[in-house]
């Protein structure tokens, strides 16, 4: 049987990487240890090309000027490296991946985010993945005021969580579209509840989803 691919989305601060954290135990625990492996990787930096893009697109000289077409191509280079050399061979061994960001992320920050052509997006993602679509999206809303918060306590963000706050307006609206023309695949989680709820709230979520594929009775 084909894997999974669940992928978490969300603007910054919104709690992807510790919810990804705690839904590997729980995961691990639920489903025991014959034959289904559970894989957690990211976007960008999921393969080593990819860590050498994340560092430049995270964290290049501001005076390096990256522009817009440029970011989005290279999100598009880290994408194809990551789909083709980790994604779906794992798929086709018939594991669970659980990804922190995917395909949504670059229609909310370089669509809505920076106004490119959502065509041309569409376009690129599609050849980045060859068309590979997540089973499962969890879009974890919580208000960009609250997300911006959490990443201030953090420290010194990077070069995308220092863009204006008009911006991170934007690429949740980006995820709300998503979510609204999507229902099929994205489901929505408030991650404004304390940190156990939220995960409670993606375990129910998920469980259901693992009934109907058929992984547990
Ligand atoms: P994060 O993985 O720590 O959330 O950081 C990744 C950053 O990259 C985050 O600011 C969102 C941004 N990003 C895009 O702008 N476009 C993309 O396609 C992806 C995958 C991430």
């Amino acid at each position: 049987m084909r894997g999974k691919l669940i992928v978490f989305e969300g603007i910054e601060g919104c709690g992807k990487t510790t919810q990804i954290r705690a839904i590997e135990g729980w995961l691990r625990e639920k489903l025991g240890s014959d034959g289904l492996e559970i894989v957690v990787t990211r976007e960008p930096g999921g393969t080593r090309l990819g860590q050498h893009l994340r560092e430049l697109l995270l964290h290049c000289d501001e005076k390096a000027l990256l522009s817009d077409r440029a970011e989005l191509l290279l999100y598009a280079a880290d994408r194809a490296e990551h789909v083709g050399g980790l994604l779906k061979p794992h798929l086709a061994r018939g594991n669970m991946i659980l990804c922190d960001r995917f395909t949504d992320s670059t229609v909310a920050y370089q669509g809505y985010g920076r106004g490119l052509d959502l065509g041309e997006i569409d376009a690129l993602n599609r050849i980045a993945t060859g068309g590979l679509e997540p089973d499962l999206t969890l879009w974890l809303d919580v208000p960009v005021e609250a997300g911006l918060n959490r990443v201030q306590v953090r420290g010194n963000g990077d070069r995308i969580e220092r863009a204006d706050l008009e911006f991170h307006r934007r690429v949740r609206e980006g995820f709300a579209h998503l979510a609204r023309t999507h229902p099929h695949r994205i489901v929505r989680v408030s991650g404004n509840a304390d940190r156990d709820r939220v995960t409670r709230d993606i375990q129910t979520i998920l469980t259901q989803y693992l009934i109907k594929w058929k992984i547990i009775d």
